[in-house]
């Protein structure tokens, strides 16, 4: 695994820049899909390293914050985000639903899925509101006793730009509403730019020889934060309505709130739909993608929102979006080139993944040669992949994109099929295949297991095994490790303790000093001293990372224990599924791996085990649970957390650092709230649980 840590960072720092593109300087320069993916990426990785998580991380908080020219906007309640789902390249790859079909029950394995949040509380049959999702710039319309009087851009979810002057501009924005309640009153909505307007607009552009608008929903950025209102007058700028932000007297449900917005003068999509159950929606959906293409502005997916505010009360929110709300996304755009080839390459632990070698094909302006084949499955029973395919690549230009589909062709079927080399490509040796697992066929894997004769993987295991959040050697980098490897200097990484006593041969590599030698040696001498954990994530066992090494080092506290343990002692340690037990049991039971151990052990490396577990990841954090959690018992979640060294206490205080928060949370919430200490929902807590 490359160092996750430097990882996040820079996850952090990309995101941050795309935040920054798109909203202070309205251009983007990857696609929402890839930033979504890197998002997501984060996420995960911020999950399980929670105590890592950068105070500025971009999970934390909605886009940007306002540039300086234009006065801040503060919502007076937070505009949030909405979470995000995708259409799935159906029918190759399953149901291309199947998000929808998750936001309502949620996955079998995780908790989540609205029915199951709202348990007894849900209705037979659940009424959304499916819309368009207009691709536009977030607006806040801020009205006084009905009268239009301020309105902002989202900003940071909390703090915008006061963009009062252009909105007034803007032909369909009610300056006035009819009939609606007096005091103060905030609509949200996007601010489009019409697409012919929009075309019209860079035609006279390039005939004054400016720059073209990249898109337009950049454009109406750029209007929008003009300084001077003239320019926007000019514009074909609309505002279309889609929720409320203060409302003294909200209906019931948010399809009387866009019947309400309609009937005090809001232009409202004709797109929205009312629907019961998932048939209707996934139908509304269908209807407004094949909309799109004749829509007067642009749309990147449908947005399906609970439509009872009663039940949208109780599902609530999470950190950055609501519970009741998802935006479903649209397919992305395609591309279709040929199969050139299939190169199969060897990883550090052996295992084996296909690559597609393609005809090279311009995709969101770079030229694509590979995609990834992901595994055996996704190529040979998905894709079902015969060589000389014509194949569909994404267009949202990833690095390394994927292969999404082969194209049904005549005379296909007379093709050959594209399958698994029996050899070892880098070495020869004969592959192996791990058992076979029905229910996830994604996760069988084929390898090379001459792990220390196969050069790909010797390389790449003492790669590995030095590296940062591994053994930590100080030195001992990619170039050195590749150097060692050809002078026959290192085969495995036991090797590397016995270089104390060959300095003559070391100080001989190319490049290399007195001081550097000394460098070297001294940090794998430093190196005989890591704990447990790191020397588990050090030896490369499959399925092991930095948290399930943690897990058996805890747990056995002993090296030996862990090779000589057997599957139902593995997957007797909390945290670990059976899967991963069978991986590790398989790992330790290879004479050679066995053999290895020995060798580190009688090379000096000490396998230090943790200290006593007396206090866990959370000693010292007081913890107060409240609330019906969606998938854990409220005893379950206390041992959990007491586990981990946390105090579970009754009571709210200025003292506590955690509130975890399910269904119904009562005053307990109220009072986390007033006193500002952090409230967690049950995947926040099982995130800092490490899960
Ligand atoms: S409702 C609590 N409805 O998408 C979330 N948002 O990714 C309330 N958006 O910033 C948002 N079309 O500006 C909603 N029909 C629609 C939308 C929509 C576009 C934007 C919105 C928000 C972003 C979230």
């Amino acid at each position: 695994m490359s160092d996750p840590i430097a990882r996040m960072n820079t996850l952090v720092d990309e995101l941050l820049r795309h935040n920054r593109l798109y909203h202070q300087e309205n251009r983007a320069e990857i696609s929402d899909l890839e930033y979504d993916a890197r998002f997501r990426e984060l996420e995960a990785l911020e999950a399980r390293f929670p105590l890592l998580v950068r105070a500025d991380s971009p999970t934390r908080k909605v886009g940007f914050t306002a540039v300086a020219e234009l006065t801040p906007f503060t919502h007076e309640i937070p505009m949030l985000s909405l979470a995000n789902g995708y259409h799935k390249a159906a029918p190759t790859w399953g149901d291309a639903w199947e998000d929808i079909v998750e936001f309502e029950r949620g996955k079998s394995d995780r908790p989540g899925g609205i029915r199951r949040i709202l348990g007894d509380a849900a209705p037979a049959v659940i009424a959304y509101v499916v819309e368009p999702k207009l691709d536009g710039l977030a607006m806040e319309l801020v009205y006084q006793d009905g009268v239009f009087v301020a309105g902002g851009t989202r900003g940071d979810g909390q703090v915008g730009e006061d963009v009062t002057h252009n909105l007034r501009t803007i032909a369909n924005l009610p300056k006035r509403l009819v009939g609606a309640p007096r005091g103060r009153l905030s609509v949200r909505g996007e601010v489009l730019f019409d697409l012919a307007g929009f075309e019209r607009m860079n035609q006279e552009r390039e005939a004054r020889g400016e720059r073209r608008f990249e898109n337009p929903r950049n454009s109406a950025a750029g209007t929008i934060r003009q300084l001077d209102p003239a320019q926007a007058a000019g514009r074909p700028l609309h505002f279309y309505a889609h929720s409320a932000g203060l409302h003294p007297d909200a209906p019931a449900s948010h399809w009387e709130l866009l019947a309400q917005f309609r009937a005090w003068g809001f232009t409202v999509s004709p797109l929205c739909r009312r629907c019961e159950g998932l048939a209707e929606v996934i139908a509304a959906v269908q209807d407004i993608e094949r909309a799109r293409a004749e829509l007067p502005y642009e749309i990147d997916g449908a947005v399906l929102k609970v439509d009872d505010v009663g039940l949208q009360d109780t599902l609530g929110f999470v950190t950055r979006s609501p519970r009741w709300a998802m935006a479903f996304k649209y397919l992305p755009a395609q591309v279709q080139t040929r199969l050139e080839g299939v190169l199969f390459s060897v990883g550090r632990t052996g295992q084996v993944t296909p690559v597609a070698q393609l005809q090279p094909v311009r995709v969101g302006g770079v030229t694509v040669r590979n995609a990834s084949l992901h595994n055996e499955h996704q190529m040979q029973r998905v894709l079902g992949l015969r060589h000389g395919d014509s194949v569909v690549i994404p267009r949202a230009g990833d690095v390394i994109p994927e292969v999404v589909a082969a194209v049904d062709e005549p005379g296909r079927e007379a093709r050959e099929p594209v399958v698994y080399p029996t050899a070892c490509p880098d070495c020869g040796h004969p592959l192996v295949r791990s058992l076979a697992d029905e229910a996830r066929p994604e996760m069988v894997h084929v390898a090379c297991p001459n792990s220390f004769g196969c050069p790909s993987q010797v390389e790449g295991a003492l790669r590995h095994f030095a590296s940062r959040l591994a053994m930590d050697i100080e030195g001992l980098g990619e170039k050195l490790v590749a150097q060692l490897v050809a002078a026959g200097l290192a085969k495995r990484p036991s090797d590397l303790y016995a270089l104390a006593g060959r300095r003559e041969a070391v100080l001989g590599l190319e490049r290399m000093g007195e001081a550097s030698a000394q460098n070297l040696l001294d940090g794998i001498e430093a190196s005989k001293a890591r704990p447990l954990e790191r020397c588990l994530l050090a030896l490369g066992v499959p399925m092991v990372g930095e948290s399930t090494a943690k897990d058996l080092a805890r747990y056995f506290r002993d090296i030996d224990a862990i090779v000589l343990a057997d599957v139902p002692a593995l997957d007797a340690v909390p945290g670990i599924a059976e899967t991963t037990a069978t991986a590790i049991h398989g790992f330790f039971a290879d004479p050679g791996n066995r053999d290895e151990v020995a060798r580190l052990k009688a090379a000096g490396v000490q396998f230090v085990p943790p200290p006593a577990p007396a206090s866990g990841g959370l000693s010292g954090k007081t913890f107060v649970l409240t609330g019906t959690l969606p998938s854990y018992s409220r005893e379950a979640m206390k041992a959990r957390l007491e586990a981990a060294g946390g105090k579970i206490s009754g009571s709210v205080s200025r003292k506590t650092d955690y509130v975890v928060a399910g269904a119904d949370a009562g005053s307990k919430l109220d009072k986390a709230r007033e006193l500002g200490v952090a409230v967690l929902d049950e995947a926040g807590a099982l995130a800092l649980l490490g899960e």
